[in-house]
Parts: C-alpha cells; sequence; structure tokens
C-alpha cells in the first residue's frame, strides 16, 4: 500500500529558524512511515477574495492548492507572533481554504509550537487549533505539543541535543503516526 503523503507547513521564513530545526527533526522521525514533504509558503501572494472572485487565482495559489489538496495530513510547526500565528502561515490557510475542494476537510494534523520564551507559543499554538476548528482539520488533541526555550534544546549546528526534548519529540511523533492510521 502507498505511503500516506504528509505535509510540513512551518510558521517562520528566517533562514536559522528554531521551529524550521525542530520540524526538520520531526519530518525525520515520521519519513519511516509516511512521505514527508515541506510545502513551501513563502511565495504566496496575501490573500485577496477578489483574485477568487474574478477567477484570476495567482500560479502560487493553485500550486499551494492542489500540493494541500494531494496530502492526507498535516504537522504544522510555528513559533509565535505577537500571541498568535504569523502570518505567513494564517495567509497559506487562507489561501488553500478558499480552494473548493475543500483541502484540508477532514484530515489528520498536529501543531508544535517553538519559541525561545518559556511561555512555548502557547497563544499561536492555540490560535492555529481555532481555525483548524473551521477547517475540519482534525488535530491531534494529546499530547500537546510545546517546545519552549528552544535555544538551549539544540546545538550550534541546529540538532535537537536535549535527552528530553529528544524524546519528548519522539512521543509526539509516534502519537502523530498512531493518529494519522486512524484515518
Ligand atoms: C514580529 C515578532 C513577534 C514576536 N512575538 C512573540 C510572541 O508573541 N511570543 C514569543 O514567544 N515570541 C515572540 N517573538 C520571538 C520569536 O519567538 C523568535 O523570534 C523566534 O526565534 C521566531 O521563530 P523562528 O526561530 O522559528 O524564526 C516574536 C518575534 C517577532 C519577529
Amino acid at each position: 500500500m502507498a505511503k500516506k503523503k504528509i505535509g510540513v507547513l512551518v510558521g517562520s521564513l528566517r533562514r536559522d529558524s528554531y521551529s524550521k530545526k525542530i520540524a526538520e527533526h520531526v519530518a525525520g522521525l515520521l519519513a519511516g512511515e509516511f512521505e514527508v514533504e515541506f510545502v513551501d509558503i513563502g511565495g504566496l501572494e496575501m490573500y485577496n477574495q477578489d483574485f477568487d472572485l474574478d477567477n484570476k487565482v495567482p500560479e502560487s495559489w493553485q500550486a499551494l492548492r492542489d500540493q494541500i489538496f494531494a496530502l492526507d495530513g498535516f504537522l504544522f510547526v510555528t513559533p509565535e507572533y505577537n500571541r498568535s500565528v504569523p502570518a505567513v502561515l494564517k495567509n497559506a490557510l487562507d489561501v488553500a481554504s478558499r480552494d473548493v475542494r475543500k483541502p484540508f476537510d477532514g484530515k489528520p494534523g498536529a501543531v508544535v509550537s517553538v519559541s525561545p520564551g518559556a511561555l512555548s507559543a502557547f497563544g499561536a499554538n492555540h490560535h492555529l487549533r481555532q481555525s483548524a476548528v473551521f477547517l475540519n482539520i482534525l488535530m491531534m488533541q494529546q499530547p500537546e505539543a510545546y517546545i519552549g526555550n528552544v535555544v538551549s534544546v539544540l546545538d550550534e549546528n541546529g540538532k535537537v541535543v536535549n535527552e528530553g526534548t529528544d524524546g519528548f519529540l519522539k512521543l509526539i511523533a509516534d502519537s502523530f503516526i498512531a493518529w494519522v492510521n486512524k484515518f
């Protein structure tokens, strides 16, 4: 049987993004079970409903919508901007959500929030869950994944070196594998 395809959406475009490093780590843990691909959300025009109404959908939107439609589940790894989801990730959700095929509908997801601070991007994690309710992305409820003080768990090459975090991310990956395989 063909492997399920999981898309990884990272809420940061920063070259040295901690979120991206955590995402790469978790993607590696999922790769034995699923086909895992990163979804590029950095080049999307900002959502403007006129483009849909006038039938002038930008190529970048169509590519994202096709990619999301073809995926079986989603791993979101995001920092927090001003206690919410960074605009680049919210924009990707908005763009993909207005596809008539409803590309997120009924598919499993999980969110890992990442911050150099102690509050672990809780606000972004839960704002993303709020949007997921409307999109009908079936977000894994437990275990919740909040990675705080992220700088202290990575080495200078961006590898996870903290044993506790390593074990926790393995638990998240295993739980997500079990969650996706329920569908
Ligand atoms: C516009 C902006 C807003 C931010 N707001 C928050 C915030 O609300 N909570 C938080 O924990 N960190 C906040 N930060 C700090 C980010 O967590 C930090 O820059 C982090 O490294 C970004 O994630 P990345 O490493 O994946 O790019 C903010 C950073 C920026 C640039």
